[in-house]
């Protein structure tokens, strides 16, 4: 069994942790990244990821030589470099551009997700700024609808960068909005990730309650 050489930041909440554990199980890799867990929120940052990352944020991995690599989707693509099945990342063309579009809208909707549950959670009630949120939830309400109207049969057609985002994305409304109620304005969506829910990498990360 290969020792680990790699080192992720990592806290079991955090979605954009579980689109890199969800790649690692994926495409074989999990033994190769040791997992560091670090406690962290936008008022008490973690002296740990400070040291590693200057913008305070997780997943952050540590590679063999030291150097760290930041940001969700530069992990990604980096860790999916870094097998020799087929690639879950397209590496030219259309596809790769459209694959990552998707990603990338995925990564909004969850952008909006974490804000409001800040928003809502963490700030005093006497501060909050309710236009604000109902902007932030029509950005996760007009992206859920591309997805329900335009994307259906692309993440079906396989689990790959786009299907990853997509699963963390609605894995976290459904754990801290799940007042939004996705499922009845997304019926096609819903029954997609009915499906892909039962993948062992999406079952080994679901997040704690
Ligand atoms: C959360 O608990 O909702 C959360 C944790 C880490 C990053 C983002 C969100």
């Amino acid at each position: 069994m290969p020792t680990a050489s790699m080192t992720l930041l990592y806290s079991p909440a955090s979605p954009f942790v579980r689109k890199v554990l969800v790649l690692l199980h994926e495409t074989g890799q999990l033994d190769r990244v040791a997992l560091e867990e670090v406690q962290l929120s936008p008022t008490s940052p973690s002296a740990t990821v400070n040291a590693q990352n200057p913008a305070g944020k997780i997943p952050a991995l540590r590679l063999a030589d030291g150097n760290v690599l930041v940001d969700s989707r530069v992990i990604l693509e980096y860790l999916d470099q870094q097998h020799v099945g087929e690639a879950l990342i397209p590496p030219s063309g259309s596809a790769r551009w459209r694959r990552l579009s998707l990603a990338a809208l995925a990564d909004a909707i969850l952008d909006a997700a974490v804000l409001m549950r800040y928003e809502s959670f963490l700030r005093p009630a006497d501060k909050r700024w309710p236009e604000w949120l109902a902007a932030q939830q029509a950005k996760i309400e007009q992206s859920l609808d591309h997805f329900e109207q335009h994307a259906i049969a692309e993440l079906s057609s396989r689990f790959d960068i786009a299907a990853i985002g997509v699963a963390c994305a609605l894995g976290y409304l459904d754990l801290r909005q799940p007042e939004l109620g996705w499922r009845q304005r997304c019926p096609h969506l819903a029954a997609w990730f009915a499906e892909v829910s039962l993948r062992p990498s999406l079952q080994a990360s679901v997040p704690p309650g």
